[in-house]
């Protein structure tokens, strides 16, 4: 039995079955690029799961305004926005596939207004509401064949994931064009691999 997984009762024949819940997220502003690719490609690995593919381009939310109001009184995030349903399912998730474009050395504007709003995720007295087993994958694509120019993205990824409790293994996907799939598709492989390896 995997060690991040969830039972769920099959009716039909009445056996257990282990169900994993995946959340896949991507993280980059284009609907047809590498990360939507990648999304899809995992959807189809994750498809016997519990697994969901959320776009942040499809999302309306704001930035988060440092209010601390997450952090005192009722400790809730009061942004009325697209991310009040989506941030509870990070929490449920066992594993968070997260992919974003490496835009000048950094995750996408998108990716980062996301990340930025998961501080209403902590607890006060700064417990992290994750669980200790939830696993989070991050995939950082770019245009550079090199992949250091995107290993310090992916070390700032860490420490954010490692901040919330999050257990995290990071990738850079170099030579993906935006105009072209090969790059990603090459590395597909090496992508399933390091998955199966992390769970
Ligand atoms: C605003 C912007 C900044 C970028 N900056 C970099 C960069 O610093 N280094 C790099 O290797 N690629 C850079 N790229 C290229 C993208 O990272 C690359 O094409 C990526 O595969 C796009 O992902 P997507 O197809 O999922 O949108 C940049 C692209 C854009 C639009």
């Amino acid at each position: 039995m995997k060690r991040c997984c969830r039972v769920k009762l099959n009716t039909d024949n009445m056996n257990l079955e282990n169900v994993m819940k995946v959340l896949i997220i991507n993280g980059s502003p284009r609907a047809k690029g590498n990360c939507a690719w990648l999304s899809e490609q995992l959807a189809e690995k994750y498809s016997g799961e519990d697994c969901e593919v959320i776009a942040l381009k499809d999302l309306k939310f704001s930035n988060c305004g440092g209010c601390e109001n997450c952090r005192t009184g009722e400790g809730i995030c009061e942004t009325d926005d697209d991310l009040k349903a989506v941030l509870p399912k990070l929490l449920e998730a066992d594993l968070i596939i997260l992919s974003s474009p490496n835009y000048y050395a950094a995750v996408s504007g998108i990716c980062k207004t996301f990340m930025d709003r998961w501080v209403c995720l902590k607890k006060r007295a700064g417990i992290p509401q994750f669980r200790p087993e939830q696993k989070l994958f991050f995939v950082f694509v770019q245009g550079a064949g090199n992949r250091g120019h995107g290993e310090p993205a992916v070390e700032w990824a860490k420490k954010v994931c490692t901040h919330y409790g999050l257990k995290f293994y990071g990738m850079v996907i170099p030579n993906c064009a935006a105009d072209s799939r090969d790059g990603i598709r090459l590395k597909m492989d090496e992508i399933r691999m390091n998955l199966s390896m992390f769970l």
